[in-house]
């Protein structure tokens, strides 16, 4: 039905949630050492702290509700046939109602077994070292850690590449292999950027229209606009 609109979003689309990026300041790295918290090797070498800094996280999204920005990226379903492809770990997409949704880099409300990397479950509360899986083996957060695989990489790359229209919201592009992803669409697809620090600008992408504002408020009206156009 309709058009494709692929949907690239970061940290920046859940900010105005209350949900702190990474590298602005203040961001969630300025307090951490990425590769300590955010790594196979940071888990072996203190499984404590990373676990508590995922349980943080975890407790945060409980009490995080979807802003403006989600919830109209909801409604062009009505108009488009939408595929979100999320760099986000929280589930606020999923809670404003958008239905195709890709989570690049894993999901908070989902741990898995370390012995069994294909034992994933729902799951909502703290983990700690001695919290096990059915098969009795270590828990671990359902995340893509810095230096391993992204497992829905090439599924975004081929629906990128079929992609009508463009949407790129609150991502600095600062991390690979996600950032190449906006590469993988033709050349003259049209592009939006909703970022109030956008890291791309016409030169980059002659289609691309740069919106400089929060998702909150620079989403609604591209939303409203894409609609008009729709019909
Ligand atoms: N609305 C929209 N965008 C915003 C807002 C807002 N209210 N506030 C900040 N931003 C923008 C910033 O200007 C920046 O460009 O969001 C972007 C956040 O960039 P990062 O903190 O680098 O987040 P992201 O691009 O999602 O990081 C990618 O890095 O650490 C890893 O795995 C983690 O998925 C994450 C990946």
């Amino acid at each position: 039905m309709g058009k494709k609109i692929v949907i690239l979003t970061g940290a920046g689309m859940s900010a105005d949630s209350g949900l702190k990026t990474f590298r602005d300041e203040d961001g969630l790295w300025e307090g951490h050492d990425v590769m300590e918290v955010a790594s196979p090797h940071g888990f072996a070498r203190n499984p404590d702290l990373v676990l508590e800094f995922y349980n943080q996280r975890r407790r945060q999204l409980l009490s995080a509700v979807p802003n403006e920005g989600h919830k109209a990226l909801a409604l062009l379903e009505d108009h488009y046939d939408v595929t979100i492809v999320t760099q986000n770990i929280d589930d606020l997409h999923e809670r404003a109602g958008s239905s195709h949704i890709i989570h690049l880099h894993g999901e908070l409300f989902k741990v898995r077994s370390t012995g069994n990397p294909g034992l994933i479950l729902d799951w909502k509360s703290d983990i700690t070292v001695g919290s096990k899986c059915p098969e009795g083996h270590q828990l671990r957060p359902h995340i893509v850690w810095f230096g391993e695989e992204v497992p829905l990489l090439p599924k975004a790359a081929s629906i990128t590449q079929n992609a009508d229209i463009l949407l790129i919201i609150g991502t600095s592009l600062q991390v690979y292999p996600a950032a190449g992803l906006i590469h993988y669409a033709n050349p003259g697809t049209p592009m939006y950027l909703v970022d109030p620090k956008p890291t791309l600008g016409r030169g980059d992408f002659p289609n691309l229209q740069v919106i400089a504002q929060k998702a909150a408020e620079g989403v609604p009206t591209l939303v409203a606009d894409l609609i008009r156009k729709a019909v």
